[in-house]
């Protein structure tokens, strides 16, 4: 119980059929679904919800490749869910994921990275707001 994270299956995911799969890895390490919604983001929604990295090189294809197709958007639950949902997904860059872990499976490259994860409570709260109304999370 106690603290969330907030997690995207990212387009590639979602059009490779993986959907399931990377649920049921979620749920395997014992996060509690609080949330949950499949969506598809504007490129006004993704350019605001990804506006920490506006100064970065990748923005535009990052903003782009975020709204090419629909998303999947969860709010997770669990002691320690930060940092315990970041060491799941792995790595960035899938070439340096570690075995076992979301990103080593599912992710196509350091763009194309399968899932999103916070990374930090902080905007973890901010994050889940984006996409849940406290009507939606149980
Ligand atoms: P995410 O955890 O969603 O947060 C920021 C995202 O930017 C990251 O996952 C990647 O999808 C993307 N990203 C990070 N670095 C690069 C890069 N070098 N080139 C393209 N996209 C990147």
């Amino acid at each position: 119980a106690g603290t969330t994270t907030f997690t995207m299956i990212k387009p590639e995911a979602v059009e490779a059929g993986h959907i399931g799969n990377i649920l049921q890895m979620i749920n395997e390490a014992g996060f509690r679904i609080v949330a949950l919604k499949k969506t598809q983001l504007n490129k006004d929604q993704a350019g605001e919800f990804y506006a920490v990295h506006k100064e970065r090189p990748f923005y535009g294809e990052l903003v782009d490749y975020m709204c090419s197709g629909p998303i999947v958007a969860a709010i997770l639950e669990k002691d320690n869910a930060v940092a315990d949902f970041r060491e799941l997904i792995g790595a960035t860059d899938p070439s340096e994921a570690a075995e076992g872990t979301i990103r080593k499976k599912y992710a196509t490259s350091k763009a194309e990275n399968a899932v999103h994860g916070s990374d930090s409570d902080e905007n973890a709260q901010i994050e889940g707001s984006f996409f849940f109304s406290r009507f939606e999370k149980f």
